[in-house]
């Protein structure tokens, strides 16, 4: 194979005959734990498929993806930066696929393509599963770009008694308020924006938050979006602490644990939604043969 093709990471299905292969997206995707993520749920409730890997060129994305699904290929994860793309590509989407903006999960159907979106829903399953308590919570989501958008869903849909979206720039901050002001009035939760500078004003920020999200692109690059300053006003030894990238303890997560707060990173919810996407490819009922928490487990010792 030509190296220097976009399809280099090649995944395809024709190389596979009488298996259902899957593949997960991007670019970059070499390092991605997708496919050993899904390779453990189809051990675990012995299905017998292929999860590869595909890394079509920036704006290749709808090219390869058809592609895939011509020769037979039956669902994939999209990941940065085609989940806007992979929205477009979708004949179908779900309710909250539309409202995150972004699909991480299609899959075909009767020449169909339809979109979903289970990151949401795999932040929220990883923050029960660490005991945290959504209902009735005050809830700092820090960053307004597709991260966030993808989650406010289904946080508001978990009734927390407020959630303060606080961005670098207010504008996009206040687009998703509006966008999403008829939800949280649905589920009676105090919705509003504030800019990060505001979490320095302890007059803005009057109680500590039981639970900060860092949704925001800084902690890619190990940056905290938040100063020192914010940190000692949102953070107290009731908080708990999430950083949505995955790995070693950021820059983020250590000014929460010196406030004494407890901390997570984002793996628990990358194993999350993928145990949805497996799901919605291979059937509801394996819910209760996959064990989402032992491959996180795993994960995390290997
Ligand atoms: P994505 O769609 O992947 O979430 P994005 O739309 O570029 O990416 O959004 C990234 C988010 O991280 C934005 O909220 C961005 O803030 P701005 O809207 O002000 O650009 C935020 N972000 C990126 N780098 C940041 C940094 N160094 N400090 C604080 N916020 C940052």
């Amino acid at each position: 194979m030509n190296s220097s093709h976009s399809n280099e990471l090649h995944t395809d299905p024709i190389q596979f005959p009488g298996v259902d292969v899957y593949a997960v997206v991007g670019n970059p995707i070499s390092h991605s734990k997708s496919p050993a993520i899904h390779a453990r749920f189809a051990e675990q409730s012995k299905q017998q498929l292929h999860y590869g890997r595909l890394q079509p060129a920036l704006g290749d994305f709808a090219a390869v993806a058809k592609s895939f699904f011509a020769t037979g290929g039956k669902g994939m994860n999209v990941t940065v930066p085609f989940k806007l793309e992979a929205q477009a590509l979708a004949d179908v989407l779900t309710p909250r696929a539309q409202l995150a903006g972004a699909v991480n999960t299609l899959r075909i159907e009767d020449g169909k393509i339809f979109g979903d979106n289970t990151d949401g829903a795999g932040l929220v399953r990883d923050l029960f599963a660490q005991g945290i308590q959504i209902q009735g919570a005050r809830i700092l989501l820090l960053g307004a770009g597709g991260a966030s958008r993808g989650v406010l869903g289904p946080l508001l849909e978990q009734g927390p008694k407020e959630l303060v979206i606080a961005n670098r720039s207010n504008a996009k901050a206040d687009e998703l308020v509006q966008l999403f002001s008829g939800l949280a009035h649905s589920h009676h939760v105090s919705l509003l924006a504030l800019t990060l500078s505001d979490l320095e004003d302890s007059a803005k920020t009057s109680l500590a938050f039981d639970l900060v999200i860092n949704a925001t692109a800084a902690g890619l690059s190990n940056e905290s979006p938040i100063s020192n300053a914010a940190a000692s006003n949102i953070f107290a030894p009731k908080s708990f602490a999430y950083d949505m990238v995955y790995g070693n303890a950021t820059t983020f997560m250590q000014q929460a644990l010196h406030r004494g707060a407890r901390v997570s990173d984002g793996l628990g919810m990358l194993v999350e939604q993928a145990a949805d996407a497996f799901l919605i490819w291979r059937g509801a009922t394996l819910t209760d043969v996959i064990d989402s928490r032992a491959v996180l487990a795993e994960l995390r010792t290997s």
